[in-house]
This record gives structure tokens, sequence and C-alpha cells, in this order.
């Protein structure tokens, strides 16, 4: 079923015979897992390391990204999401350059730092021949000039984009209005200027989705991260969604679960930052896991459709999960495969970062967009490997529920507290702490599990073994903070031998 919709979608391409788009729905996306890469940060063509100025061009292309596509893989991810592709303001500006794609200037060219069209449709052939596939980001909210805003040259901007009038008027945002949050500029002082699209207005939008729709056609792209999508009308999100016809997950920064939650249904998913707040909470020890517990059930309850969010524990705007010091818990690779797990088992699609397995640790924009080349790609990094075993586990663990019911059933918390909690997935006890390697770890008393008195189980990290006493009840030994994945051990076979 996957593979023959892929097919059609390739065969789309080269035929021209099918117009309307076929690459990956929603349902088929929740059983992804992503590795979101900046282009420019992590790989170059010929595969050396240059030292950069941070606010620069480092030199990472597509060819790169496609040389380094098995050090990707076999940590067991699926898809990869590449930062904006399109052609951006090319100067020097107070941040530096549009490394990161996220100031474009012309969405009918690409950019040519990241290399030529044929480097884009290698980059997505060589994705889809490994099953893999190819999620990219894209911006409709603005398009971006290195001027302040009363000096924009509308003109140098492709049609119909080259007039005042496919813009709203300059206006400074009042974040409590949501009218001022989708019409006014999010103005990066003193520039580059972010001009903000009239994309209510049916001709700009238009010209806006067939770009998109020529990309997703063009380079057979499988899904779109949505840049921006707070900043634009909800309709006309609804309109973007339907006509590119593939899985967007839209990026709404906010913390509030209710409206966060207004953007699916307009948009097949979002980007899940309620979530995000909560986990960097949880597992640095700033409130207990009531917190983390109360927040999942709320999206379960309050999302039309909770499977289909992208969970991240970092991101490019965000500052790395191990740039933080833990107060106190501890800031170790051990508190970082806790959160990993949780990631990796909650109801949502699991996004990481490129670099999360190496343990950058950049704070806040740039410094953390590193260049990758600086790690070796060394995998034997603990997390690398880690991360491997998390992604078997969970495709092992929907094979046994099946599928349809791994991806639809909600995530059960069967307790939170200070600084553990245990969770049921599928055929999965699992028991996280948020001790890290600095405090002492304890053993961890799981009552109403699934499993039945005198069950065996295996913990699929460490191929400890346990028995259920009660019906339901056992007791998760500590192991010095690691994260524990029970299953019945008749299933532990695949992982422990
Ligand atoms: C690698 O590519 C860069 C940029 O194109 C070039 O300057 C450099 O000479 C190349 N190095 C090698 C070893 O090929
Ligand atoms: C861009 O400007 C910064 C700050 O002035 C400077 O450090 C950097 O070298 C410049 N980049 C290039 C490629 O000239
Ligand atoms: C979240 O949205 C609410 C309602 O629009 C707004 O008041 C608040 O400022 C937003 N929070 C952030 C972090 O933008
Ligand atoms: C909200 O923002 C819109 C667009 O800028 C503006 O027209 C309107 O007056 C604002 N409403 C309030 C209550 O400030
Ligand atoms: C790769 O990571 C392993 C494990 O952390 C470490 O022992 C090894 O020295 C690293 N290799 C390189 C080349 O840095
Ligand atoms: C599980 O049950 C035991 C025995 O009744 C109790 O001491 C423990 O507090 C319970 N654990 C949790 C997390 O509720």
């Amino acid at each position: 079923m996957l593979f023959s919709l892929k097919r059609q979608a390739l065969v789309g391409v080269v035929t021209g015979f099918i117009a309307t788009v076929q690459a990956k729905t929603a349902a088929e996306w929740k059983e992804l897992s992503i590795y979101q890469v900046l282009t420019d940060r992590f790989a170059t063509t010929n595969l050396t390391a240059p030292e950069c100025f941070i606010r620069d061009y480092c030199g990472g292309t597509w060819k790169g990204l496609e040389r380094k596509l098995d050090y990707i893989q076999n940590m067991g991810f699926d898809a990869v999401w590449i930062s904006p592709v399109i052609h951006n303001i090319d100067v020097n500006t107070t941040w530096g350059y549009a490394f990161h794609g996220y100031w474009g200037d012309d969405p009918y060219r690409l950019n040519a730092h990241f290399g030529t069209s044929e480097d884009l449709k290698s980059l997505s052939d060589a994705l889809h021949a490994r099953g893999m596939s190819l999620m990219v980001d894209v911006v409709i909210n603005h398009l971006a000039s290195n001027t302040l805003p009363q000096d924009v040259d509308y003109g140098s901007y492709p049609a119909p984009f080259n007039t005042p009038d496919a813009f709203h008027p300059a206006c400074q945002i009042d974040f409590s209005n949501q009218s001022s949050v989708e019409d006014c500029w999010l103005v990066t002082e003193p520039a580059p200027a972010l001009v903000d699209l009239k994309n209510e207005d049916q001709v700009i939008l238009d010209a806006l989705i067939n770009s998109v729709v020529d990309l997703v056609e063009t380079y057979a792209i499988d899904g779109i991260r949505l840049d921006t999508a707070r900043h634009v009308p909800k309709p006309s999100l609804a309109k973007f969604q339907q006509k590119v016809g593939v899985f967007v997950t839209g990026e709404a920064l906010n913390q509030s679960v209710p409206y966060v939650a207004q953007y699916q249904g307009p948009l097949d998913s979002a980007i899940n930052y309620p979530l995000w707040y909560a986990l960097v909470d949880s597992f640095m020890g700033r409130t207990t896991f009531d917190y983390l517990e109360s927040v999942v059930k709320s999206e379960q309850a309050t999302f039309s459709d909770a499977h289909a969010l992208t969970n991240f524990l970092d991101n490019q705007d965000q500052p790395r999960f191990a740039s933080y010091l833990g107060d106190g818990h501890g800031d170790d690779v051990v508190r970082d495969e806790n959160a990993a797990t949780f990631l990796f088992f909650v109801t949502g699609i699991p996004v990481i970062y490129y670099g999360f397995e190496q343990r950058f640790d950049g704070g806040y924009d740039p410094i953390n967009r590193e260049t990758m080349w600086t790690s070796g790609y060394n995998t034997s990094a603990p997390l690398y490997n880690y991360l491997g075993r998390l992604n078997a586990i969970r495709k092992y663990a929907a094979s046994i529920a099946g599928k349809e019911v791994f991806y639809s059933e909600d995530t059960v918390f069967l307790s939170s507290g200070v600084s553990h909690m245990a969770m049921q997935r599928g055929p999965l006890v699992i028991v996280l702490t948020n001790v890290g390697q600095h405090i002492a770890d304890t053993d961890y008393a799981v009552n109403d599990s699934q499993f039945s008195a005198g069950d065996s189980l295996t913990d699929l990290v460490s191929c400890d073994e346990v028995k259920v006493r009660t019906n339901g009840g056992f007791t998760s030994p500590s192991n010095g903070g690691k994260p524990r994945i029970w299953i019945k051990s008749e299933y532990a076979w695949k992982f422990c031998f």
C-alpha cells in the first residue's frame, strides 16, 4: 500500500500524467519518525569539514545530505525534514546570511547555495529508493527584505508579489490580538524585515499555493512543515492543506493546548509546542511528571488527532535539550535517553533535530545550529545507538499490537510522580525518570499495568528480567536512572538473546 502510493507519485513526476499529488497522507506519516536537518549545517558535497562563522553559509548541500543518508537511516529514521529550499535574500544582514532558509525572496527559484534542481531531485530519489520520505520546510507568511519596513523594494519580487498590494502594511504585532498576529509584520530589528504577505487575498494565496504544489510535484515531496502558521489566517491554511495534498505540520508557537489545537483541522498536524514546554520542565525536574501527564491527556482530548502531531525535544528555534543544565538533576546522557524514550512512545510522531544524537549543546539561535561535521558523524555515540534502538522498538511494538491499534490508541499513564513515571503503549510498559546520573535512582512500583500475575517481563534497554507479582503490579528496579521499556519476555528475543 505504502509502496504503491510512492510509486504513483514518482511515475506522476516522470510521465506528467498525474496532475494531483499522491504523496504521503497523515495516516502514513503517523508510522514514521523524522530526522530534522538544516541543509547548510549537515554535510558538504565533498564531505569536507570547513570551519565557518555561525551566521554565514557554512557549505552544507543537498548532495552532502544525500551522501550521509546511511548515517540517518542506520539510526532507524524513515523521513528527513530539510530546511526551506527556495531562493533567499543573499546579503550579509545584521543577523548574518539566510543559511537557515527562512528569508525567502523568490518562491519560484531554488537557493543555489544548497545545489541545483538535479541535486534536490537526486536527494528525493535517493530517499525514496531507501523507502524513506522527504519533508520540506515551507514559508507562506512572508518574504524577506534586508531593509527597514518603509524601504522595501517590492519590484524586486517576482509577480504577483512585485507590488505593495500583495502585502499588508507594516505594523507591530500585538500577540494578544489574533488579527494583528496574522496581519502585522514579524520584524527582525533593525533588518531584515519579514514582509507580511496578504495571504487572505485569493490571488496571492493561490500563487503561493501553486509555487508549493509545483515543488511537491517536481521533487516528489512527501510532507511539508509549514513555518509561522499562526500568522496565516485559518481559512487560507485549510485551502493550502487541501491543494498541496500531502501531510502538512504547521508551526504555531504557543504553550496553550486549545490555541495550538485550532490549527489541526485547517492543517493535518501541528508542531507540538505545548508538549515541548512540558517535556523540558519535567525532564529537567522543574515540575513533577503530573504536569506532563496532564498536558498529554489534554492534547489527546482536545486535538482532533493527537497521533498526527509532530513531537520534539528541540529544534532550530529553541535551545538544544543538552544545553539545559538540569536544575540540579544533572545534564547527562541518561536524562536525554529518558526524554527521547518518552518522545518515541507518547502519542504523536517523533522528530529528532540533527546533532541531538551527538549531544550538541548549543543554546539559543544561532548557536543551536552547529555544523554537523564537527562531530565526525560518530556512529559510536551513545545516543546515536540509543535512538536506533528506540526506532526499532517502536516499529516492533507496532507490529505486535497491530499498526492500526498502535498508531491510534492513546498513551495510558499508569502513574506520574516527582522523579518517576510509568506509561503504557501497545505491548510496552515504560518507566522513566528525571534523576539523571547525579541523583540516586530508586526502585519504582508499577501498579495496574496490562500484565498478569506470573508474567515474566524483559526490559528492552538492559535486558534485565522481572516477574509480575500481583495482577498488573511489579517492581521496576532502579538502574542508575536509565529508562526501562518492559515487554513480556516471550517477545524480547529480537533485542535480548
Ligand atoms: C571541497 O569543496 C569545496 C567547496 O566546493 C572546495 O573549496 C574544496 O576545495 C573541496 N575540497 C576537496 C578536498 O575536494
Ligand atoms: C558577515 O558579517 C559579519 C559581521 O560583520 C562578519 O563577521 C562575516 O565575516 C561576514 N560574512 C562574510 C561571508 O563576509
Ligand atoms: C499564545 O496565544 C495567546 C492567545 O492568543 C497569547 O495571548 C499568548 O501571548 C501566546 N503565547 C506566546 C508565547 O506567543
Ligand atoms: C487587532 O488587530 C487588528 C489588525 O492589526 C486591528 O485592526 C484591530 O484594531 C486590533 N484590535 C484590537 C482590539 O486592538
Ligand atoms: C566516538 O564516540 C565514542 C563513544 O562516545 C568515543 O569513545 C570515540 O572516541 C568517538 N570517536 C571519535 C573519533 O571521536
Ligand atoms: C503501587 O502500589 C503500592 C502497594 O499498594 C503502593 O505502595 C505504591 O505507592 C503504588 N504506586 C504508585 C505509583 O501509585
